[in-house]
């Protein structure tokens, strides 16, 4: 669990969710995050994952990032399809994280739920930091603003090479503006995501998403057998 404190809707950090969370055994008031490269084949596994936990009775809070609640699927919207900037990339993403924590993911961890949220901060560091470059400094002092300590208490890390992530897209879907970004663009981001793995191995648990999606299954279920989840 988090020791780390919430965040009330007048924006001072609570203890209140961390306090909830740490008392319950099992995924419940857990918060769990789910990263990789675009065409990492991440949705599939969180849908299966929620159905895992509702089928034990848990109440499971399924989001994604950017979004999750009307005002940030709206900034969500705004990201994916107009250019701009790398400082206001970060902005309106932890614009949208802030508005999620309020409404969304504090309350959620509060009465106990489990909150499966496709992507949160570690994909800010990989995108905007690693992959755009920009000021990794910045974004930790926003960081901090935003999340008054909160983090995730454990995030899959889906990993494989640019290069399949790139065919996987290519078979699968139009591309927005970050998926349309060249395979050395992704090759950043995923060197972005091994640096967070590194610096808090206990959070990370990297799954090689290049394998066949259950093999991918497997490993999730491993992991999670390993938390006697
Ligand atoms: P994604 O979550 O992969 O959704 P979909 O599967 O529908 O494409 O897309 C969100 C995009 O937003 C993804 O390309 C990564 C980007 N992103 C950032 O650049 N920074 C962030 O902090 C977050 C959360 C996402």
């Amino acid at each position: 669990m988090s020791e780390a404190a919430g965040v009330d809707q007048a924006g001072s950090p609570t203890a209140t969710a961390a306090a909830v969370a740490s008392s319950r055994v099992g995924p419940a008031g857990c918060f769990i995050s789910i990263e990789g490269i675009d065409g990492a084949g991440k949705t599939s596994h969180v849908d299966a994952l929620a159905e895992r936990w509702r089928g034990r009775g848990h109440e499971v809070v399924r989001t994604r990032e950017p979004g999750g609640t009307p005002l940030a699927e709206v900034l969500r919207e705004q990201l994916l399809s107009r250019e701009m900037d790398a400082l206001s990339e970060a902005l309106i993403v932890f614009a949208a994280r802030r508005d999620h924590l309020v409404q969304v993911i504090e309350p959620a961890l509060a009465r106990g739920a489990v909150v499966l949220c496709d992507r949160f901060t570690d994909a800010t560091f990989a995108y905007q930091g690693a992959g755009r470059g920009f000021d990794l400094t910045v974004l930790a002092q926003l960081e901090t603003w935003v999340q008054a300590g909160r983090q995730p208490d454990l995030t899959f890390w889906f990993d494989l090479p640019p290069e399949v992530a790139a065919e996987r897209r290519a078979a699968a879907r139009d591309p927005d503006r970050f998926e349309q970004q060249a395979v050395d663009f992704f090759a950043r981001v995923r060197a972005g995501y091994r640096l967070r793995a590194e610096a808090e191995p206990s959070r990370f648990v990297r799954i090689d998403a290049a394998l066949s999606r259950d093999a991918v299954a497997a490993q999730l279920t491993a992991a999670l057998q390993l938390r006697g989840w």
